[in-house]
């Protein structure tokens, strides 16, 4: 792991440096973390004072002597990512720099372009290359595109994003799960009926009609954010602490997921999205899946594994809820309430057991819900894109998508992609068609609770 003594950040003046990098750049500066030149590359008109008018801006108008240094630390490149003289300008400024990394915060469809031209400079020695989800649109795609880096970049130098690996509620999972021995005796087939993960939002497509109409949420989601949570979730404990052995347990339990099978998908499209702006006419676009998923090894078998995701729904939160199996011999009266665990990581982050405890006085006869919660307040927003672009620059992989972890996740979706039958329509607000609901009894999510 080399650290790198400047970043090469394509896509500056794009919609995601204005968003999540630039303002988590300048509070990794005001942090004391990051002190390196950012040499920003794009097609503009802008100029370098410009671009440093747009970060104040992007950085809700800073005007700090933490903001001066940002600013001071930033450069501009402007020119086609096709043209050798791009690059030939990008060596110029970061020549003596040393180690490079360079961030590719443009389409896909540029990332190969990029990592040519980048070559073709000699810019991909010493240096590590960062690209920007999505990676690849089906298995084969992302096949091509990692052969086609990989002439490049070899994988020790290659990071592939997904934010969610940044999120500090993730980190906390990690450490509730690994951390304690709590779990870990039930944490099995035994003992775990079912697991189910909800990442719920309650605003539509918006303005990112063209764009999500060529994704849908199995490519945009599921293919990604939720597979890496599924990995960490169910994944066995690595026997070190090295990235190395998480990432490869990870991997061992994606390898472990079976292919999903149409049957054990209900996809959804809210009423109206066909009339958002950049939306095909006739779309077959879902906006809303719920799936049943199987992870065939010992800890798992036979355990179902649900997984929903919309837009337009009623709430937005992200929360794994694990069902425990209710205890073999009734003692009690009436059907007893499952034990739940509760992983919440959106908009609050905490884990919430729900048990059952004696309702107070004489009848001993009646058990009633209770909860123990614990609850951690979140981090600042863009804490998420702090995290990754730290290890960018250190290099540390953990919290990137080892190209067999993309792989493998392609593979479990692929099937389920581009079904040819239209979803079904629900209208907003709602969890979706009436057939996701049935698949199983979806506990609500605890933001929901009255
Ligand atoms: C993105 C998806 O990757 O993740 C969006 O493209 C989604 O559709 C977003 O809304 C959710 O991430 P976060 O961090 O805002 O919860």
């Amino acid at each position: 792991m080399t650290r790198a003594g400047a970043m090469v950040l394509f896509g500056i003046t794009g919609d995601l440096a204005y968003k999540m990098l630039l303002p988590a750049l300048y509070r990794l500066t005001a942090d004391g973390v990051l002190d390196l030149p950012i040499v920003g590359v794009a097609k503009t008109d802008l100029d370098l004072a410009g671009l440093r008018e747009r970060a104040r801006r992007a950085c809700g108008g800073a005007d700090d002597a933490a903001f001066e240094k940002f600013a001071g630390n930033l450069r501009l490149v402007a020119g086609d990512y096709r043209e050798e003289r791009t690059f030939a300008a990008i060596r110029e400024e970061v020549a003596g720099a040393g180690f490079l990394v360079h961030y590719l915060a443009v389409p896909p469809a540029l990332f190969g372009t990029v990592a040519q031209g980048l070559a073709g400079a000699g810019l991909h020695r010493e240096a590590r290359m960062v690209v920007e989800k999505p990676f690849g649109h089906d298995l084969a795609s992302a096949r091509e595109l990692n052969a086609e880096l990989l002439k490049y970049f070899d994988e020790e130098h290659l990071r592939r994003v997904d934010h969610f690996l940044g999120k500090e509620p993730v980190e906390d999972l990690i450490v509730f799960r690994l951390g304690n021995m709590l779990l870990e005796p039930i944490w099995n087939r035994n003992y775990v009926r079912n697991v189910q993960f909800t990442m719920a939002e309650d605003f539509d497509v918006a303005d990112r009609g063209a764009f999500y109409d060529a994704n849908g949420t199995i490519r945009d989601v599921v293919q990604n954010h939720l597979m890496q949570l599924l990995a960490i979730l169910a994944m066995d404990a690595p026997p070190s602490k090295d990235a190395r052995a998480f990432i490869d347990e990870k991997w061992r339990v994606l390898r472990a997921v079976q292919d999903i099978t149409p049957s054990a998908v209900v996809r959804g499209q809210y009423d109206g999205y066909q009339d958002t702006e950049g939306v095909r006419p006739g779309s077959t676009t879902e906006t809303f899946v719920a799936m049943r998923a199987a992870i065939d090894n010992w800890r798992w078998a036979g355990v179902p594994f649900y997984i929903r995701s919309g837009k337009a729904l009623p709430t937005t939160d992200l929360e794994v809820v694990a069902e425990l199996r209710t205890p073999p011999v009734t003692l009690f009266d009436g059907e007893l309430a499952p034990n739940l665990i509760r992983f919440r990581l959106q908009p609050d982050a905490g884990v919430t057991f729900d048990l059952l405890a004696k309702e107070p006085g004489e009848d001993a006869t009646r058990p009633v819900p209770v909860s123990v919660d614990f609850t951690k307040v979140l981090g600042p927003m863009e804490a998420a894109y702090q995290r990754i672009l730290t290890d960018a620059v250190t290099g540390e992989p953990r919290r990137f998508v080892r190209f067999d972890l993309a792989e493998e996740s392609w593979r479990i979706v692929q099937p389920v992609l581009d079904l040819p039958e239209p979803p079904l329509p629900y209208a907003k607000g709602t969890w979706g068609p009436a057939a996701a609901a049935e698949m199983v009894r979806w506990h609500e999510i605890s933001t929901t609770f009255d």
